[in-house]
């Protein structure tokens, strides 16, 4: 099933929330004092670091960083060196390899407009750094488990999905959430593929989006995030396989039918809407059972829900008919 795109942006401005408005009559969590500056930030790991020119001191968010750390989330296994996980990438925009950091760099960051729309009480287009200053930012210890059977695991900055629920105000009928990638061919050349259905898009459903593990990530490292790996803000939920966590996101949109992403597009028999990580249940072609980790290399079971499971096994009580592992 295809859904439909909304053509992009197409509300009339006069049916759109001004920014200032919005922000005026909202309260927001202020970002979290006590601790903010914590020595603990992840800054460290791997020390022979590619900083990208664009990451870092000039980044618009930086006085943001480092933010505390949420300790409820623990590894079992070291933080994978920073240099890999920002030179080993999936961003099929610039490319369809994992050496995509010199390209991803010409993406531009700013401005960055979100748009909020679909069926939430009233459409909202929103900038990204006021949005992210009204957050309450803290780090967040992950792994991360690709579809193609490699793992890491990266101290992330963001804040929960929820926040941004929260914002937007889904009516009662919306069961789903669909978010978009940009659309820039001109400048990601990934996007001139044609035969491939740009703009990159996922989706959850509403209970996902509010869980409290899912996770719009601004920066990793104790820095703001790098173009490479979503920036200027993406998804991560760390449950489900790496191609659920989009990128560089721009649209969120509120639905009642369930969203067909860009992988399930292009293969719908190797990827589903669920994708929730499970070492018994094998892709088509190959097996999900362990793990490269990158960095040692090692291979390591994986596990059920990436083991997360007890935070999001209760999200698929009653649905054993779908397909929930691909
Ligand atoms: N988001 C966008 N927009 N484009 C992509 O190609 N790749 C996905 C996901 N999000 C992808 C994306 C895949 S397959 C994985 S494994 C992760 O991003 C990789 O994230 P990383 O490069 O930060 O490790």
């Amino acid at each position: 099933m295809l859904i439909k795109t909304i053509p992009g942006w197409s509300l009339p401005e006069r049916k759109a929330t001004p920014e200032n408005v919005f922000w005026n009559r909202r309260e927001f969590s202020k970002r979290a004092a006590t601790g903010a500056i914590l020595g603990a930030t992840g800054i460290g790991f791997g020390e022979n670091l590619y900083v990208s020119k664009g990451w870092g001191a000039e980044d618009p968010l930086a006085d943001l960083f480092p933010a505390s750390r949420n300790k409820r989330y623990v590894l079992d296994r070291p933080l994978t060196p920073k240099h890999l996980v920002t030179t080993y990438n999936n961003f099929f925009e610039f490319g369809s390899h994992k050496n995509v950091w010199k390209s991803a760099m010409q993406l531009p960051l700013r401005p960055w407009q979100l748009r909020f729309d679909g069926l939430v009480e009233k459409p909202i287009t929103l900038d990204v750094d006021a949005l992210i200053r009204k957050m309450a930012l803290e780090e967040r210890l992950l792994r991360h488990r690709c579809v193609e059977a490699w793992s890491i695991a990266v101290p992330w900055t963001g804040f929960p999905l929820k926040s941004l629920v929260d914002i937007a105000r889904p009516l009662s009928g919306a069961k789903y959430l669909k978010m978009t990638g940009f659309n820039m061919p001109e400048i990601a050349k990934g996007q001139r593929q044609t035969w491939l259905p740009w703009p990159y898009v996922e989706g959850l459903t509403v209970e996902e989006a509010v869980n409290e593990l899912t996770m719009i990530v601004v920066g990793a490292y104790g820095q703001p995030l790098p173009h490479q790996n979503g920036a200027p803000l993406r998804l991560i939920v760390p449950w489900k396989y790496g191609f659920k966590s989009i990128k560089s996101i721009q649209r969120f949109t509120f639905t009642h039918e369930r969203p067909v992403s860009f992988w399930q597009e292009i293969a719908s028999k190797e990827y589903g809407f669920w994708a929730n990580v499970n070492p018994q249940v094998p892709h088509p072609r190959w097996s999900q059972a362990t793990e490269k980790v990158l960095g040692t290399n090692e291979r390591v079971p994986t596990q059920i829900y990436n083991g997360y499971g007890e935070f999001v096994a209760h999200l698929y009580e009653g649905l054993e008919d779908e397909n929930l592992y691909m």
